[in-house]
């Protein structure tokens, strides 16, 4: 879907902005050689995906006795019975978070989580405001706060990819002396097994950022992403989210997450949580006016199987497979010569994502000969370039090995490891 100058409708500033994503834009290439192996898309493999969980649960759902309410529309902050058990859930995942009142009511259902991510920046944000983001970070979210007019700032990192505490207090100080600090509206961070990176955040990590924003008096809202937290593939990630960590509590936290990677993806449920009741409440007001509700049946079926224990079960069958397939991308770049050919990249402990950097001056971006000879030799990937802001270094690579099956990743691995060969 494209538009072309000649339209003659006249967009707002927004709808100038709107911009046909870099994923489609990506899966457009592909389509257009159609034997292109994706290692581009973060979808899950079809097939983990949980068909006889879900048709018990809609008979289960169908044999109820009394009226068919899960056809009904649902309520604008999300089923009721799906907030408890994503409540009990949190309270279990993070007993040291001491809350008032009922945890249900801080929870909001979104569209996937990408609607809360939408939602938290479109009451906080102006076009201008600036959010500080990881780096490398989500580039949806990314590509979103551009729609939206909204500057970025990365959060400074080391060489070996941890939170640079004292380059971020710099960065704070030179926002504060331009006098940019009052439009830093909020901080973002995908902290459990990264999109794109793989890594976690350390509780060290976490807490160096609030020390560094709570010197400065810089109590903004903090958007914590651990839509990959359930995803480990052997066991959690220890480290404690926002919610739990003492020098986070003076912050409003909107922790979110989604319901619909470790389960499945078609059913597009996220939520968040989220502890300034007023910034929850403005939240729920828009969505009220972009849906007045997610798909109360998506959420009946998620609310049965958190409840009935099938969305643990599903996730305990899925974590192997998912080692699986990392190790055996990871074996098929490697045995197909990439390290030689001077490409780095770590193994991670869970999430759906192998983050590639190259030597150094060698371009994966969007338009490079490299992803041009990708393409060709028929396998495709998420140029590193998107997942940073301005001046984005360009020798970097996500690969996923979500989609594809063991044996289609090996010869994706050997497709990009032979184009890797030949740029070296
Ligand atoms: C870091 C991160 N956050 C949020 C989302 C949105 O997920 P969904 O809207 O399907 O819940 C994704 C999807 O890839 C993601 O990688």
């Amino acid at each position: 879907m494209n538009v072309t100058s000649s339209s003659s409708v006249n967009f707002s500033a927004l709808g100038q902005r709107a911009q046909l994503p870099t994923i489609a834009r990506l899966m457009s290439m592909a389509l257009e050689s159609p034997d292109v192996l994706s290692l581009a898309a973060g979808f899950t493999d079809n097939r983990t995906l949980p068909v006889a969980f879900v048709e018990e649960t809609v008979r289960e759902l169908s044999h109820r006795v009394g009226e068919p309410e899960f056809l009904q529309y649902g309520s604008n902050q999300g089923r009721a019975g799906l907030r408890r058990v994503v409540a009990e859930r949190l309270q279990k995942e993070e007993p040291a978070f001491t809350h008032t009142g009922e945890l249900a009511e801080k929870i909001i259902v979104t569209n996937g989580s990408q609607q809360a991510l939408y939602l938290a920046m479109q009451v906080l944000c102006d076009p201008g405001d600036i959010v500080l983001v990881d780096q490398p970070s989500y580039f949806v979210f990314l590509e979103m706060l551009v729609g939206l007019g909204i500057q970025t700032r990365a959060i400074p990192v080391t060489a070996d990819g941890k939170i640079d505490s004292r380059e971020l207090g710099r960065l704070l100080d030179r926002l504060r002396a331009s006098g940019e600090a009052s439009r830093v509206r909020a901080i973002y961070f995908v902290s459990y097994f990264s999109n794109p990176s793989g890594r976690s955040l350390s509780d060290v990590e976490k807490n160096a950022v609030a020390e560094q924003l709570t010197a400065r008096s810089m109590f903004i809202p903090v958007l914590e992403d651990a839509a990959y937290r359930e995803l480990y593939f052997e066991r959690p990630e220890a480290s404690v989210s926002v919610l739990g960590l003492p020098a986070w509590s003076p912050f409003p936290r909107f922790y979110l997450s989604t319901l619909t990677k470790p389960f499945a993806t078609g059913l597009k449920i996220g939520y968040g949580l989220c502890t300034d009741s007023e910034w929850l409440a403005k939240m729920a007001y828009a969505k009220g006016h972009h849906d007045f509700g997610s798909a109360h049946f998506n959420q009946a079926i998620l609310e049965t199987v958190l409840r009935n224990g099938a969305f643990d079960r599903h996730l305990a069958e899925l974590r192997p497979m998912y080692a699986e397939k990392c190790a055996v991308l990871h074996a098929g770049l490697a045995v197909s010569g990439l390290h030689a050919a001077g490409w780095r990249w770590e193994i991670p402990a869970g999430g759906l994502y192998l983050w590639l950097q190259a030597p150094q001056n060698l371009d994966t971006g969007l338009e490079s000969d490299f992803c041009r000879a990708c393409i060709a030799e028929g396998v495709i990937y998420v140029p590193g370039e998107l997942c940073f802001g301005a001046d984005a270094p360009r020798n970097f690579a996500r690969l996923s090995f979500g989609v594809l099956p063991p044996g289609k990743l090996t010869q994706a691995a050997s497709r990009f490891g032979t184009v890797a060969r030949k740029f070296s």
